[in-house]
């Protein structure tokens, strides 16, 4: 059957629309070119904030309403359950997060409609990649128990499970194998890898070590695998910020020099609230010793604005956080109560215009920072690992610096061709909030 998949959400969304694809690939289907040719659509749900919720529900009416076999995999079906079906009555098939390896079994079995909420159909799906690129994520946690106030995640994904280290390095060896240079590893809070079950190698016994040891031990364990050019990971918590994540950012060049650490609000009162589990000051604590080891170690992060009961001084607050941070580059959402989270039932009293407003302003914060950290890069010459040619223009090349950065530049034509995976060193010579531009060294 020619199938598509449609993917909303993040980076956890587009792995396992990524193993859904290869797994429908081994079970002989073939990918369609686009969605007139498809036989077969399935989108990938978010439910984050109700907008993410309601636009691949929109899409997946619209794809039930051409006639197509359609099924909805990801959050919002584990959030919506049963009642997917009173919102989509055309829908075909419906699987949760956790039950996505059963999507070959489903379509051999051919009888809908069908939905699927199990919690432990995920092994095979774990492992699955699609062939071919240079770069791969890598999922090495499961789930979630942190319980932030505003967050449905835990509800959808389930309890944290990491997987055994044997089976992710074993995984990135075989990645690598088959010309993979970067890998991205994946967990919502993905420091606390080993922290809730141990994830040892055969070989070891379990490590008391939890958040110090798990994580650390496994960058040691991947940087071991020789073609491995570069290890991000995503997303952080403050408190995984140990000396022992430290040394490793010390000791292993391929370990790349930026982290998306969301703190979500800069002040005290209300982080409390959302049971983050961290103070501002212990939050810029754990910046510091980034910035302390690399001035321009790159961080990221999400913020919510307009978040029950935030005042205008509470907004001060995440604003000046942001700038003693000194993020390269911030997500901000507009507060959006989830059904059964705590912060749910509180009034979500911060009107719609003013969490517009706060939007805007940390936007623009944003566009300034960004344009002023990266024009200290200017003149410097940093690694960049090439992803390949500029859609709109061929002689410029794209690519990334350890920190993430775009970096894009023009490659004359009688140069020697670049190739996908590659690291080059070039000279920065101009910056804008978001992208930096360089040139080849002479
Ligand atoms: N409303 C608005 N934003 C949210 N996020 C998570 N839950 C909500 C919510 N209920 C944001 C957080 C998180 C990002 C993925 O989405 O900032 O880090
Ligand atoms: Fe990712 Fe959270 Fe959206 Fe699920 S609900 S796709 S985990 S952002």
């Amino acid at each position: 059957m020619k199938f598509l998949v449609h993917t909303y959400g993040c980076q956890m969304n587009v792995r396992d629309s990524e193993a859904v694809e290869a797994m429908l690939l081994a079970a002989g289907h073939t990918k369609a070119s686009g969605e007139d040719d498809a036989e077969l659509v399935i989108v990938n749900s978010c439910t984050v904030r109700q907008k993410a919720e309601e636009k691949a529900v929109g899409k997946t009416g619209n794809l039930c309403a051409a006639g197509k076999l359609t099924g909805l995999m990801g959050c919002a079906v584990k959030r919506l359950g049963e009642d997917v079906f009173k919102r989509l009555p055309k829908l075909d098939f419906a699987v949760g997060p956790r039950a996505i390896g059963l999507i070959p079994k489903i379509i051999a079995d051919g009888r809908y409609p069908r939905l699927e909420l199990g919690d432990d159909m995920m092994s095979q799906a774990l492992a699955s990649h699609v062939e071919g690129g240079v770069q791969a994520f890598v999922t090495v946690l499961v789930g979630c128990d942190n319980r932030c106030s505003y967050c449905i995640v835990p509800d959808v994904r389930g309890h944290e499970y990491s997987r055994p280290a044997r089976e992710v390095v074993a995984e990135v060896r075989a990645l690598v194998e088959n010309g993979v240079k970067e890998v991205c590893l994946l967990g919502q809070s993905v420091l606390r890898y080993g922290v809730r079950n141990p994830a040892w190698f055969d070989s070891d016994p379990p490590s008391a070590g939890g958040y110090r040891e798990a994580f650390p031990r496994l960058l040691e364990a991947l940087a071991a695998i020789p073609g491995l050019k570069r290890i991000r990971f995503t997303s952080a918590h403050p408190k995984g910020c140990t000396d022992e994540l430290m040394r490793a950012y010390r000791e292993f060049p391929q370990v790349c020099r930026h982290l998306h650490l969301p703190v979500q609000s800069g002040s005290d009162r209300i982080l409390e609230d959302m049971g983050r589990h961290y103070t501002r000051a212990e939050y810029l604590a754990a910046v510091a010793k980034l910035r302390g080891f690399d001035p321009e170690f790159a961080l990221t992060t999400d913020v919510i604005v307009g978040y029950p009961g935030e005042t205008e001084a509470d907004f001060e607050a995440t604003r000046s956080l942001m700038q003693e941070a000194g993020f390269d580059n911030s997500f901000v959402f507009k507060y959006s109560p989830r059904p059964g989270t705590r912060s749910a039932a509180k009034p979500d009293d911060v009107p719609k215009a003013e969490k517009e407003r706060r939007d805007q302003v940390l936007l623009a914060d944003q566009e300034a920072r960004g344009l002023a950290r990266n024009s200290r890069l200017v003149g410097t010459v940093r690694e960049v690992m090439v992803e390949g040619p500029s859609k709109r223009n061929k002689a410029r090349f794209s690519g990334r610096d350890s920190g993430n950065r775009i970096v894009v530049w023009d490659v004359s034509p009688d140069s020697p061709p670049l190739r996908t995976g590659e690291m080059v060193k070039l000279r920065i010579i101009d910056a804008h909030a978001q992208i930096l531009i360089a040139e080849n060294l002479v």
